[in-house]
Order: C-alpha cells, then structure tokens, then sequence
C-alpha cells in the first residue's frame, strides 16, 4: 500500500481546490439557469464576442465568495429571481468555466 499516502494527498488537494462557498454546488442547476436567464446574450451585447470577455478573473472580483457575491447583486438588479442555492450553482459554474478561484 505504497500509494496510499499519495492518493490521500491528491483528494485533500482536490477538496481545498474547490472553494468552500461552492461545495455541494448543482452545476447542472447552474449551467440550466445561466442559459434560461440569457447571461450571455446580454453580456455579448457589452463585451462582444460570445460575451465570455465580461468574466474577469484579473479584474476586481478576486475570491469565489465576491463572485458569488456578484451574482446575487445581478440577481437583485435583474429581478431574475432566483433563490439562494441557484445563486450558488451559477456562481460555480462561472467558477469552474472562467474563474478558476480556488478560494
Ligand atoms: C441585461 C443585461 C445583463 C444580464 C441579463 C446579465 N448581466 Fe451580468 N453583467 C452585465 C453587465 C453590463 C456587466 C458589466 C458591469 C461592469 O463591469 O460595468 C455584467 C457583469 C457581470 C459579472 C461581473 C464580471 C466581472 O468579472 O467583473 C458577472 C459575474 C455577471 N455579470 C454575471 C451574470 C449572470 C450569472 C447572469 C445571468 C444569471 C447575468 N450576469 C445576466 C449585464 C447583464
């Protein structure tokens, strides 16, 4: 059992590589409501392209719980009307496609 050690290591890494905030996260659930709500027709129509170009990891959101905090404020001012945990699912999956925060 010489890899023993080795394989618990990888899945601690795995389970610190995914932010707290995200965790149990329904990114089916996410990637349905990002395209039900139309995200991207209206980003693309700001930032062209595909409207990928709006998401930026470089800019002044800088950890996944601003991010998620971002996607509650759209929530909020779009009156999109999503609950919590779908608040959630989204901002995971804008995390897993374009962020990438660990944190
Ligand atoms: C009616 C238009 C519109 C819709 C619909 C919309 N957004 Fe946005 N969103 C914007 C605009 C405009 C910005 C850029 C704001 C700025 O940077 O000044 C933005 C920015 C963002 C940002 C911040 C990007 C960054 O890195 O700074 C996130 C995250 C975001 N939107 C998520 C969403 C999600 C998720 C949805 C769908 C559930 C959504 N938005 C729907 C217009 C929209």
């Amino acid at each position: 059992m010489r890899t023993y050690p080795a394989l618990l290591s990888l899945l601690a890494f795995s389970a610190f590589a995914e932010p707290a905030v995200f965790h149990g996260a329904d990114l089916k659930q996410g990637e349905q409501l990002i395209a039900e709500h139309k995200c991207a027709a209206c980003h693309a129509q700001k930032a062209g392209g595909d409207g990928s170009a709006i998401y930026r990891p470089q800019g002044r959101i800088s950890n996944a719980a601003f991010l998620r905090g971002m996607v509650e404020q759209c929530n909020t001012e779009l009156n999109l009307g999503m609950f919590p945990e779908e608040v959630t699912s989204v901002a995971a999956v804008l995390n897993r496609d374009h962020y990438h925060f660990t944190k």
